[in-house]
């Protein structure tokens, strides 16, 4: 037997009420929508992101501090997280749930790209990750709590054109498989969260990270998932302490599809979703 682990291992199958979800990349999309779906169930979140503004116009609408406060955080600066983690527990003495959700997508083919592109997409996707998971760990060991994080389908599936976020959405992956079984002994969960096209505003922010308002989302309509709906799975899944959930149906599909028939995949499905010289990724071949 490990003598690491404690004789008694507690496993807590649902999130009691009114517990404290912190959210790095709370300020739009999947973020936001986890925040509203969170309150809603009773849940008190505590928003990080760079856009302050925007989180001060979500605490108004989550009805004020008692319910949500907004934190300031960059993931790609050292020590914000602990920071972050700090002020929660300063304002709600505990911490039951970070999730890290910062994210964003640096995409075009590889000759297109630099390694500084590479480099920057890693600093939020990856290292952003982990600090929030460094931050939050010593929190989540005292309440038994669950750190969320999300990849992507894009972290099953590598689609051509798209190689900096898909690396860094399997190595999110990967991050999350080994920290499941090392914090199991310390009572934490480690859930998955592996979302397919979901509406948000993700395809407006450019290589450098700079956001573009009025750009086009260049997935179909069809294709794209309302954000509420995949905050729902995405609540029922932290309720839950699911080790994974894929959100989208498409999703589910096409990551069943390439573990039984990688080589269909890679013949019949990926060359669809190339992108196009000069283009953002993610978009249908036309
Ligand atoms: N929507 C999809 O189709 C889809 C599919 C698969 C996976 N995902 C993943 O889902 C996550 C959320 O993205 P989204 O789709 O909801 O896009 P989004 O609307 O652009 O939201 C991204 C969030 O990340 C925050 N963020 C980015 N860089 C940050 C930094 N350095 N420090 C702190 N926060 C930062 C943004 O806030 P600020 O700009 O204000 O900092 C924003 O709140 C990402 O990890 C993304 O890769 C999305």
């Amino acid at each position: 037997m490990d003598r690491n682990l404690p004789e008694k291992v507690v496993v807590k199958t649902s999130v009691k009420t009114g517990a404290v979800l912190w959210i790095a990349g709370a300020s739009s999309g999947i973020g936001a929508a986890v925040a509203r779906e969170w309150v809603r169930r009773g849940g008190r979140v505590a928003l990080s992101a760079r856009r302050a503004n925007r989180l001060d116009a979500l605490v108004r609408e989550l009805g004020g501090t008692a319910r949500a406060i907004s934190v300031a955080c960059d993931v790609t600066r050292d020590g914000d997280c602990e920071r972050a983690v700090a002020e929660i527990i300063s304002r709600w003495g505990c911490l039951d749930l970070a999730f890290a959700n910062a994210g964003f997508g640096v995409s075009a083919e590889f000759d297109q790209l630099s390694i500084d592109d590479y480099r920057r997409q890693f600093e939020t996707n990856v290292y952003g990750a982990l600090r929030v998971a460094r931050g939050a760990f010593p929190e989540l060991k005292r309440s038994q709590g669950l750190f969320a994080v999300t990849s992507s389908v894009l972290g099953h599936v590598s689609l051509p054109g798209g190689s900096p976020y898909a690396m860094s959405k399997f190595a999110v992956r990967a991050f999350a498989e080994a920290l499941r079984v090392e914090w199991q002994r310390h009572g934490v969960g480690v859930t998955l969260i592996s979302p397919g096209f979901v509406a948000s505003e993700i395809r407006q922010v450019d290589n450098e990270g700079r956001h573009h308002p009025d750009a086009r989302d260049p997935v179909p309509e069809w294709l794209v998932v309302p954000v509420e709906a995949a905050a729902r799975e995405i609540a029922d899944a932290f309720e839950a302490r699911e080790s994974e959930r894929i959100v989208t149906r498409h999703g589910k599909v096409l990551v069943l599809l390439n573990r039984l028939f990688p080589g269909l995949v890679r013949r019949f499905i990926l060359p669809r979703f190339a992108t196009p010289p000069g283009q953002k990724g993610w978009t249908r071949k036309r």
